[in-house]
């Protein structure tokens, strides 16, 4: 990816995380997932007065872009952090968020984050090696 395409990436995660509901922790997430075609699936968190319902902003862009029929995915960027702050931190993805994209995505996909200044890059084999599958 250029650099032009992951500063671009992490602009939609930014807009994505103004749709954060995260009235319980007050810690708001955006993730933006580009497709294989050049697609970007927005999704922010979305949290629950009984806490386990919570869906994280990564699990969000993968089920709207899952369930709009795509199946092939390049790269995601996220950004986190206090809502009422500007980003100033990474958020690496949780482990039930790697999980998932290890579901729908080979080692090569890559995870952006960024804190707001500087970028940094991971492939998914990076994040979560030796992958659980049914094979
Ligand atoms: N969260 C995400 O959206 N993505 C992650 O990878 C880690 C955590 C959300 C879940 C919850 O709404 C808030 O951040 C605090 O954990």
């Amino acid at each position: 990816m250029t650099p032009e395409n992951i500063n671009k990436l992490i602009l939609e995660a930014k807009e994505a995380r103004k749709a954060s509901y995260c009235p319980y922790s007050g810690f708001a997430v955006g993730a933006a997932l580009l497709t294989a075609d050049g697609r970007v699936y927005r999704g922010a968190n979305i949290e629950n007065a009984s806490y386990t319902p919570t869906v994280c902003a990564e699990r969000v862009a993968f089920f709207k872009a899952v369930s709009a029929g795509e199946r092939k995915f390049k790269a995601i960027a996220i950004v986190g952090g206090n809502a009422d702050m500007p980003i100033s931190d990474f958020t690496p993805p949780c482990g039930v968020c790697r999980q998932v994209m290890s579901e729908f995505c080979g080692g090569d996909f890559k995870v952006i984050l960024s804190d707001g200044n500087t970028s940094k890059l991971f492939t998914l084999a990076e994040l979560f090696p030796e992958v659980f599958t049914l094979n």
